[in-house]
């Protein structure tokens, strides 16, 4: 059968996806202790490692987070009312969100989110051919940063609701959290609604296991940070040269993930030359993990009512909806 609905999706791009990775980089890797930015993990072969993590046995968060919206899919449907604005961040192959739409009887638009802009493209493409009903919208953009969001297929009293899934807010150290959820309620106005996942503090182990793989996919993700910097920005990096390690420091309550310098040597990005100690690490990522009452805590201080939080039997991951409306006070005295 012709297939005429291919290419349908409208595509906004921002310019700031990959502009300032080069000066990123230099400065993370003049740092003491190194690091590079998360947000640069996510090229194509970035996003594809990534679903691979996520089909992992040890990582639970994703398949976690998929029961609690199929199992809760009508409820959060209430919630979110009829005619709205759903605005995924860092919607990646669009997966998650199928299980909203098929429960979601009145969805007037669909904006995907995302700084990998081939794979955005063609997971709102595929969404779009699934459901043809739903207005659906790309935004190629790099969320942590100002990006405008039109409303194409707005209806009256129909809410703007943000999903934030896969613990993502958790990538972020709490000053930066907290400054990006006030900018997410700032986005969807005084009446709308925020549909967040995170991942919750439980036994160090099970945590280890999920962000160290025995299969070694976690590591190729990781080490892709520095293929990229070799093919985008001339680095002389040696990828053999380095480990994946990402144990978890429990005081902070959150998962480091370094690359570890097998020996000393140097590498260059451009004409930058730098040099590691063997085992000195990069740092390339936190993930924090929260109680519910910690989360609750945080968003009550970005001016965030907790309407609801819904969790897995063994308590591993949380799914929460929030009301960009006056804090609920959950900041306690
Ligand atoms: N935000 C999720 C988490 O922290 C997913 C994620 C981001 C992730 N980067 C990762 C998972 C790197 C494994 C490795 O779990």
């Amino acid at each position: 059968m012709y297939d005429n609905s291919q290419n349908s999706v409208p595509v906004i791009d921002c310019d700031h996806r990959i502009d300032d990775f080069e000066s990123a980089v230099i400065s993370g890797l003049s740092d003491s202790p190194k690091s590079l930015p998360c947000k640069f993990f996510y090229d194509e072969r970035g996003s594809r490692l990534f679903d691979r993590i996520c089909e992992l046995d040890a990582y639970y968060p994703t398949r976690t987070e998929i029961g609690l919206l199929k199992d809760n899919a009508e409820h959060i449907s209430r919630l979110i009312g009829p005619g709205a604005h759903l605005i995924e961040l860092g919607s990646g192959a669009s997966i998650k969100i199928r299980m909203l739409l098929d429960a979601i009887p009145d969805l007037a638009q669909y904006t995907a989110v995302d700084i990998s802009r081939e794979f955005l493209v063609e997971s709102a493409e595929a969404l779009a051919r699934d459901y043809p009903e739903v207005s659906v919208l790309a935004v190629c953009a790099d969320f942590t940063r100002k990006f405008e969001v039109p409303n194409p297929e707005h209806r009256p009293g129909a809410q703007r609701v943000a999903f934030f899934p896969g613990s993502t807010i958790g990538n972020f150290h709490p000053q930066e959290a907290l400054a990006l959820l006030r900018r997410i309620r700032t986005m969807l106005g005084s009446d709308g609604g925020l549909l967040i996942g995170t991942d919750l503090k439980k036994n160090p182990d099970t945590l280890y296991a999920a962000y160290n793989d025995t299969d070694g996919v976690t590591a190729e993700f990781n080490l892709n940070l520095l293929n990229r910097i070799n093919a985008e920005l001339e680095g002389s990096f040696d990828i053999d040269g380095f480990d994946h390690h990402a144990p978890y420091l429990e005081k902070d309550g959150k998962i480091e993930m370094r690359l570890i310098s097998k020996r000393d040597q140097s590498a260059s990005v451009g004409p930058k030359e730098f040099f590691f100690r063997a085992g000195e690490y990069i740092h390339t990522e936190n993930s924090y993990k929260f109680t519910v009452q910690q989360f609750r805590r945080l968003c009550a201080r970005a001016g965030f009512a907790f309407r609801k939080c819904w969790t897995d039997s063994e308590n591993l991951f949380g799914l929460h909806y929030l009301e960009a409306g006056a804090p609920d006070g959950a900041g306690g005295p």
